[in-house]
């Protein structure tokens, strides 16, 4: 024991003086300097908002991005680049405004994928598990669902004459994207294999058929999320051992590809076909790169065909679908983020985040702030913390410093970054009954790729965290995010800043008074007329 406190100690003093001899002194001046001139644009930020109509949207949703995940890949980004990493500026952190979203669902806490995305995108809070459908729904069951659909912002945009598109690294039968275009009581209804034979009875069709019908006029889909298009007697073209996961014997793929015209329209299923589409002369785009979900962005270009970045489908998306007149809708999910977490495995979580980051600078790039209402956020949170007192600059991933020293009162070093469940707690668990001790993380390079944070809770999966999330928002109306909202007001934001008809219209669940024709004239707007 005396001999641990010793060497705690001893480490601590080493890296005092490692730390002393690297830190340049910051003067009063320079944080002077910053704040005002953070000051001076506050105080014109009145003078400045930005009250015209939102021709484009693009909506970016960073999935399990909480505010840890936010502030720990902000610090990532700057230490890629040699920097220390705190002061970094991610691409929405220069966003003129902010909210907080409230994540619970009709029925939960902490909120899952599927409600957190019916919220965001159709305006309504549902149970979790439920996608386009209202809380009249119960999980699972078709009858009720059916009575039950809720339109997406991106399907009011197709109305409203606009184009429309999304990017995820997930499924693109997955929680999120399904949310834009489907109308399902279980949000596992992917394939028809996944529906129990008693409900596919009643009338309710797959996520995957969903989107080659009520998706029909969805210009882009990229993402991950062959299996779920391909019958299972189908060999996989990139990897010939698997097979599809249908039981219907249809080909979504080859259904979506008949019903395009070929010469302005792409299936690409790799990099190299990806990188060879003319944005010009294509109006459709179906990508998908993976039987399931994209690869971890770090990994993207290691497995046998090679995957676009999350940037890179970005840039072509909006070069798509910019050439309409009318406008456009474009949704982005960085999606593995989410999945990283679930695995208590903060390295990828992080580097998906970066991903996302450069994905939401060439999104800024290539818009006008001026006529493109741009939003980041995330469906829910997770239980990653960022704790002790490490260093200024001490790498993101490594061993923290608390209470002035490296070893914990158990004598164990810590990771800075640390999960309340999920996996990581299975490994101190199989530890304490070994030696009845945490992991002893010593030896262990805590930053490489695969590195399992601890974790109190042993579960094995991560469970989502239910503190807000945070709403970041540049362009048109982009100040009606002004404080701690409901997480369904921001598909309302967007239907008014894009002058979108849907629900506010007299659709299923129009507000009962006043509604969207009000709201317009009060900004001495009119429409909903052509709806
Ligand atoms: C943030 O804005 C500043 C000033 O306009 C600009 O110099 C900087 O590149 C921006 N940073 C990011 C990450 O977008
Ligand atoms: C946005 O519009 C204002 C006013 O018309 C104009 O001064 C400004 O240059 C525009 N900004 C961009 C980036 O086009
Ligand atoms: C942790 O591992 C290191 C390196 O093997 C060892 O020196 C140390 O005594 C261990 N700590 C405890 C508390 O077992």
């Amino acid at each position: 024991m005396m001999s641990t406190m010793t060497f705690g100690w001893l480490a601590a003093l080493i890296t005092i003086l490692m730390s002393v001899r690297t830190v340049q002194s910051q003067p009063a001046q320079v944080w002077n300097d910053q704040a005002y001139d953070t000051l001076k644009k506050a105080i014109l930020r009145e003078e400045t908002l930005n009250t015209n109509t939102a021709k484009n949207v693009v909506f970016f949703v960073g999935s399990g991005m909480g505010l840890t995940t936010v502030v720990a890949s902000r610090i990532l980004r700057g230490q890629l680049d040699g920097m220390k990493g705190e002061e970094t500026i991610l691409a929405w952190e220069n966003f003129s405004t902010m909210g907080m979203a409230k994540t619970y669902t009709t029925d939960r806490q902490v909120a899952d994928g599927a409600g957190a995305a019916t919220a965001l995108f159709c305006g309504v809070k549902t149970k979790s598990g439920l996608v386009g459908v209202d809380d009249s729904a119960m999980l699972g069951d078709c009858k009720t669902g059916q009575a039950a659909a809720v339109d997406s912002v991106m399907i009011s945009a197709e109305k409203a004459g606009k184009s429309t598109g999304f990017v995820t690294t997930a499924r693109v039968t997955h929680a999120t994207p399904s949310a834009l275009y489907a109308h399902s009581p279980d949000r596992d209804w992917e394939n028809d294999a996944d529906i129990p034979q008693k409900e596919a009875a009643m009338g309710c069709t797959d996520i995957a058929s969903q989107l080659i019908t009520l998706g029909k006029n969805t210009k882009v889909i990229l993402g991950g999320g062959r299996a779920n298009m391909m019958p299972n007697t189908a060999a996989d073209p990139e990897y010939p051992n698997q097979k599809g996961t249908r039981q219907d014997g249809r080909n979504l793929i080859d259904e979506w590809v008949s019903g395009k015209d070929p010469t302005t329209s792409e299936y690409v299923w790799k990099a190299e076909q990806f990188n060879a589409v003319d944005p010009k002369t294509t109006d459709y785009i179906l990508g998908l790169f993976e039987p399931s979900h994209m690869q971890y962005s770090e990994n993207g270009n290691n497995d046998g065909a090679g995957e676009p970045s999350i940037a890179q489908m970005v840039e072509k998306a909006i070069k798509i679908l910019q050439k309409d007149g009318d406008g456009y809708f474009l949704m982005v999910e960085g999606g593995r983020i989410d999945h990283s977490h679930h695995d208590n495995n903060a390295y990828h979580a992080l580097h998906d985040t970066v991903a996302m980051n450069e994905a939401v600078a060439k999104a800024i790039e290539l818009t006008n702030e001026n006529d493109t209402l741009v939003i980041v956020t995330a469906d829910h949170s997770h239980t990653l913390s960022i704790s002790g007192y490490p260093w200024r600059g001490n790498p993101i991933l490594a061993k923290g410093f608390a209470s002035g020293r490296l070893l914990m009162d158990d004598g164990l070093p810590y990771t800075t970054l640390a999960y309340a469940g999920g996996p990581g707690g299975i490994k101190e668990r199989q530890s304490f009954e070994d030696t009845g001790m945490r992991r002893n993380l010593t030896n262990t390079d805590t930053e490489q790729p695969d590195f399992v944070q601890p974790a109190l809770i042993p579960l094995a999966t991560g469970s989502h965290g239910g503190e807000d999330v945070a709403i970041y928002a540049n362009g048109p109306m982009s100040h009606l995010f002004h404080g701690v909202h409901e997480q369904n007001y921001i598909a309302h934001v967007v239907r008014y800043a894009a002058r979108l008809g849907g629900n506010e219209c007299g659709g299923n669940g129009a507000p009962s008074s006043g509604g969207f024709d009000l709201l317009l004239t009060l900004a001495g707007v009119m429409l909903c007329v052509a709806l």
